[in-house]
């Protein structure tokens, strides 16, 4: 049983507030969360108790339908100026996944051209929505363009977790997997743990155990002697942003890739348009940097000296040198890639 529609992520209609999965419980306690305001939302992304590039995006623009919803502003000027300073707000919580800003403007731009308060609110909704279901759709044209990709009887590895949890529903990297099972392959998935907050671990193993697939988890380090031992058949990974010149993604994916070239294994990226940002290259994106202590720490437990120092950058960016196939709702792409079309696509409504 995959994480149902809105899952992850919905609004309330009654309450009139965001509901999401908190994913920093997972797998121990299957609790929601619910927002009520704009503030309570960044501080849910800023935890991770969302994430995932695609679902990000979600609650980029659910927070914006959040912020007019919630507004007590009459004025239309000033209504606007409000929500954008709650847009802006959402966009500074996490720096990379290019989504969240996506799904912001996306829901911006309507309640901008609104010509009353009560109008601005109601496309706001309107078109948060329209993200989500835009969303379940583009995972499962991923799924199905990617499992054709799969062998019959195939290991699949995977780093972090691009599954339902970081979308709407289905996934992009686990949509890939699921699409293949449904479509009657035998697949096997070795997850990473993704240290340090264990989204392989936690997340992704929780999401294919309840789908009845067979998933291991491994710790990152132990990806490339298994690749040696030829027990791995592909990587696929999702993404967090497709820039010029790289694909960024959770920490430890730039690893598996220069593994995979080494041991001539494919290295596949399954990600929508709405990640894609073909204006940039990679020396121009900000890779977040979070907390020091979700290293020095195991539970309360110190585990690094005191008076050690710790690096703690979230991402990486493997060179598109190393990407065997990028997997799009719009098909797979192959290398040497051209993103003109991807760029016009993502700037369409
Ligand atoms: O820090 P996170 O958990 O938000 O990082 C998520 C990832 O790196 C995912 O692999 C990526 O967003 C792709 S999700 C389909």
């Amino acid at each position: 049983m995959i994480p149902l529609p809105g899952e992850t992520i919905r609004w309330e209609e009654a309450a009139g507030e965001v509901s999401l999965l908190d994913q920093t419980a997972l797998p121990a306690r299957v609790q929601r969360i619910r927002c009520r305001d704009v503030e309570r939302l960044a501080e849910a992304i800023r935890r991770l108790e969302i994430r995932g590039a695609p679902a990000l995006g979600l609650a980029g623009a659910y927070g914006v339908a959040l912020a007019a919803a919630r507004s007590r502003e009459p004025d239309l000027p000033r209504f606007l100026a409000g929500v954008a300073e709650s847009a802006e707000l959402l966009r500074t919580t996490r720096p990379t996944a290019v989504n969240l800003s996506w799904g912001i403007d996306r829901v911006l731009a309507r309640v901008r051209a609104a010509r009353s308060v009560e109008e601005g609110r109601r496309v706001a909704l309107t078109e948060a929505k329209a993200v989500a279901e835009e969303d379940a759709l583009t995972c499962r044209r991923i799924g199905e363009h990617g499992a054709a990709l799969l062998p019959d009887r195939c290991t699949v590895l995977t780093h972090c977790n691009a599954g339902a949890l970081a979308t709407s529903e289905w996934g992009t990297a686990l949509g890939v997997v699921r699409s293949a099972v449904a479509a009657g392959k035998e697949i096997r998935v070795l997850a990473c743990e993704t240290r340090p907050l264990l989204q392989g671990a936690r997340l992704t193993a929780w999401e294919l155990v309840r789908d009845g697939i067979p998933v291991t988890v491994i710790v990152d380090s132990a990806a490339a002697a298994l690749m040696q031992a030829k027990e791995v058949d592909c990587v696929i990974v999702g993404a967090d942003r497709i820039t010029r010149d790289a694909v960024f993604n959770k920490v430890g994916t730039y690893m598996h890739a220069v593994s995979a070239r080494f041991h001539g294994i494919p290295f596949y990226v399954a990600a929508p348009h709405s990640t894609f940002d073909t204006g940039s290259t990679a020396a121009d994106i900000v890779v977040e940097e979070r907390d020091g202590d979700e290293i020095r720490f195991r539970g309360q437990e110190p585990v690094v000296p005191a008076r050690a120092g710790v690096r703690n950058p979230a991402f990486d960016a493997s060179p598109l040198a190393l990407v065997s196939a990028i997997i799009t709702e719009d098909g797979v792409m192959r290398p040497p890639y051209d993103f003109t079309a991807a760029g016009k696509r993502r700037e369409a409504p």
